[in-house]
This record gives C-alpha cells, structure tokens and sequence, in this order.
C-alpha cells in the first residue's frame, strides 16, 4: 500500500473503514464552512458515498491520503483533484489537531511524494479569502498568489472571494527543501 511518513505521521490512501472518523471531522460546521464541495450537516452516508468513489490506488493527480498519528489517531485529509490538467490540492484536519503543524508537515510530505516521484508542471490550490490559518500553511510550503477567483462554499450556501495559489518545484525546494528547515522558519 502506498504509505508516506513524516516525524510525527503517517499517510494512506482512505479506506470504508474510515467513515466514521471523517464524518467525524468533516460534521464540524468550522470544518466544513473553509471548504467547496462538503454539505452541513454532514452524515455517515456522505462519507460512504465519497469512500466508494476513492481507488485504493488512484492517478497522482487524484491521490487522497488519510493522516493519522504514529499512535493511529486520525487526523484528517489531504491529497490531490485533477483540475484540468494539474493536480489541484485539497485538505482539511479534524478541530482537534489544528494549531500543531499538522496540516504543514503533512502537506510537505503530499508535495514532496508527487514531485519526486510522479511529477507535476505545478500544483494548484486556494482559499477562501478569510482563511487564514490555510493560506498561512500554503506560504509556509510556498505557494504564490496567482489570482482571485469567486467560489461557493456548499455548507454555507454562498459563494466567497477565492485567492488562487500555485506551487512549483522550484519554489517548494526553496522554501521548506526539507522539514527541519521548514519548521526553523514557524
Ligand atoms: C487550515 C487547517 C488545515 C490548518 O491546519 P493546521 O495544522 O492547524 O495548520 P499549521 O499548524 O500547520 O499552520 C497554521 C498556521 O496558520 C497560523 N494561523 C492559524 N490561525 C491563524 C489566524 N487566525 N491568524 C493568523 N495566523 C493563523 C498558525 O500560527 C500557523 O502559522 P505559523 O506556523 O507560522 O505559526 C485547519 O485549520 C483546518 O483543517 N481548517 C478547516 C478546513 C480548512 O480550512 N481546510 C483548508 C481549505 S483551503
């Protein structure tokens, strides 16, 4: 199985087993407000049906991976949608590991994994304007801001100001070429 490990977690591809801990994360309306394509509130069928549609093993452009703790505590989701012909970057943490780098380290290790291996010209990504905290983790990791777009987010029923971001190779090694360097710079 495709695995990827940093210091402090680990990340697999998302199995059936793991519905009860995204409906979990995903049914915190803080959660599901920052993003696109997730309803409030969110059941156990919401997550089925998003599982049934994951391959154990999908094109990079379209990998998830689940994090979890060296401990097996699951911490949330990150991975990649082909948009277009690039990989666009999605993630999101349960409330309970935000504000210890979770999100950074496993966002490193994503990065690194699909430019070392697979490849891509560029990653896309964005956030809702008043999204903070994710822009803060992008630029740690980064990206650059490329221009502004206007996106619905589905759990708030209402479309937002988008800040559209980027990301090279390039510009990811200069600006965490590894993960000590990147938590010198937090
Ligand atoms: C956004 C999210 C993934 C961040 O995860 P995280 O693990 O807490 O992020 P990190 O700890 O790696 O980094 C967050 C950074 O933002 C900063 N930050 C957080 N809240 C902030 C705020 N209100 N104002 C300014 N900076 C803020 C932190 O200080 C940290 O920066 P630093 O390392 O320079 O101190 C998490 O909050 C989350 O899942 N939110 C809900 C879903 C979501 O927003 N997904 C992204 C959609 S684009």
């Amino acid at each position: 199985m495709l695995k990827l490990a940093t210091d402090r977690l680990y990340m697999r591809p998302p199995q059936m087993d793991d519905a009860a801990v995204i409906t979990a994360a995903l049914s915190h309306y803080e959660v599901a407000k920052n993003l696109a394509f997730v309803p409030h509130p969110y059941a156990l069928e919401d997550a089925v049906v998003w599982l049934e549609k994951q391959p154990a093993l999908a094109h990079p452009y379209d990998q998830k991976f689940a994090i979890f703790t060296h401990e097996d505590e699951f911490c949330g989701m990150t991975g990649f949608t082909h948009k277009g012909d690039l990989p666009s970057l999605g993630y999101y943490l349960h409330p309970d590991a935000w504000g210890k780098g979770v999100m950074t380290e496993a966002n490193w290790a994503l990065i690194k994994w699909l430019f070392d291996g697979p490849g891509a010209p560029k990653i896309v990504s964005g956030v809702f304007d008043y999204n903070v905290a994710s822009f803060r983790v992008q630029q740690k990791l980064g990206f650059q801001t490329v221009g502004q777009s206007v996106m619905q987010s589905l759990a708030q029923n209402k479309e937002f100001a988008h800040i559209d971001t980027e990301l090279t190779k390039d510009a990811f090694e200069k600006a965490a070429p590894n993960l000590a360097a990147l938590r010198n710079e937090t």
